[in-house]
């Protein structure tokens, strides 16, 4: 008999509205083992469908289908070559983009990046990690890549009760990888690099900055110069700033691979950096803030809106009128709104008049499955000093 998970009416009611995820508290009775795809049922006993079930995550199910329709390895096929043959309508100038956007694709907890010829995969659930196997056969069959990495290192796999682990899983993955947005080239690490090895969430948010940037450029929190390299061909200054010696050498080496001999890298703390900039009476005519997500959980908003108050105010105060600020949150918990209400609030506190040019998200290939708010998670906004 195949396995089953018993869940409340008001588990049932939110997959209904459309949410994948089912919570704990919603599990009634359970007659399965965690990493199966299990037969979901109401409290009435009615099929609601079939979800990956996890016996550790405060996240027990997440929905791949509705009503009798059975999720299995066909349906699963199926759903990987749609999320891949839908990038390639996108006419992406870059050879690195997502392939596989989890619950966007309807393929939950599966994150799938494309760097030129190898594939990174990420398996962020028990049941996906015991799919991993079959999928990375699929992977193997529907996009013929050189390699596939298992970057199955981020800390949310321990919430599942998983290991976390880096290993080539098909053919080879060489110890760096030349990946191409636009015109500038990333020597990427795919092993070690943040992320599955670059932010490619923020690409298109790259080619829109580099529409306005100018003059003299600081890019905070550069990692290894997404920013900085894209938008210095515009700008006779440049300057990068990240906390990270690692991310230096990184931007440092492709500054020099891209021929951008004008950007000077610094290892130093944005917060501090911006104080010490602010003393010494700078000014920039294209600033970027794209910190790392200061509220990982609910508990931490307070402390990350003030996190992204203070650089975005002192980043203002460093803009010379007619200035371009770039600033970005990648922490799904601050949504648009409240990030929207914390750049007035830093406006209105450094007395800068800023009018919102463009108002963005994370790029094409990572889009957001509606009534599913925690696929909205980073916010990009392209703001003018006025005068
Ligand atoms: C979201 S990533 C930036 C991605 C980058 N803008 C790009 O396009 O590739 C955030 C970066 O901030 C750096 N970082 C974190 N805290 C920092 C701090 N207090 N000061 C400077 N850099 C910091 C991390 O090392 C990481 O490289």
């Amino acid at each position: 008999m195949a396995s089953t998970v018993t869940i409340s009416s008001r588990g049932e009611q939110r997959v209904r509205s459309g949410h994948p995820w089912i919570y704990r508290a919603d599990i009634v009775h359970v007659q399965a083992e965690g990493g199966e795809i299990v037969r979901v049922l109401g409290p009435r006993n009615r099929t609601i469908g079939y979800g990956l079930f996890s016996d550790r995550s405060q996240i027990s199910i997440r929905m791949l289908t509705h009503g009798e329709v059975v999720a299995d390895l066909p349906l699963l096929r199926a759903r990987l070559e749609r999320a891949i043959a839908f990038r390639d309508t996108l006419g992406l100038d870059a050879n690195a983009y997502r392939l596989v956007h989890a619950e966007a694709d309807l393929l939950p907890s599966l994150v799938v990046d494309r760097y030129a010829d190898h594939l990174v995969v990420q398996a962020l659930s028990q049941g996906m990690d015991r799919l991993l196997p079959r999928i990375t056969a699929m992977l193997a069959e529907i996009a013929a890549p050189a390699g596939i990495l298992a970057r199955n290192d981020p800390k949310v796999r321990a919430l599942e009760g998983l290991d976390q682990t880096v290993e080539v899983l098909y053919g080879s993955v060489p110890a760096s990888v030349v990946a191409r947005e636009g015109p500038i080239e990333y020597a990427v690490d795919l092993r070690t690099g943040q992320k599955t090895g670059l932010f490619l969430d923020q690409r298109e948010n790259r080619e829109a900055a580099a529409r306005y940037a100018r003059g003299r450029l600081l890019d905070c929190f550069s990692y290894s110069g997404g920013f900085a390299l894209r938008l210095a061909r515009r700008c006779p200054e440049a300057e990068a700033v990240d906390i990270s010696a690692d991310a230096v050498a990184r931007i440092r080496a492709n500054a020099e691979r891209n021929g951008v001999p004008h950007l000077e890298a610094r290892e130093a703390n944005v917060f501090d950096e911006l104080r010490r900039l602010e003393r010494a009476g700078a000014q920039y005519d294209t600033i970027v803030l794209d910190p790392p997500a200061f509220a990982k959980h609910k508990a931490s908003i307070p402390n990350a809106r003030a996190g992204y108050k203070e650089i975005n105010l002192r980043a203002m105060r460093l803009l010379a009128p007619g200035g371009y600020l770039i600033t970005c949150s990648c922490s799904y918990n601050v949504n648009e709104e409240m990030f929207a209400a914390m750049l007035h609030e830093a406006a209105v506190d450094s007395h800068t008049p800023v009018a919102i040019v463009e108002k963005r998200m994370q790029g094409r290939d990572h889009p957001v499955l509606v009534g599913v708010p925690e696929t909205h998670y980073l916010k990009c906004f392209i703001l003018r000093r006025v005068e």
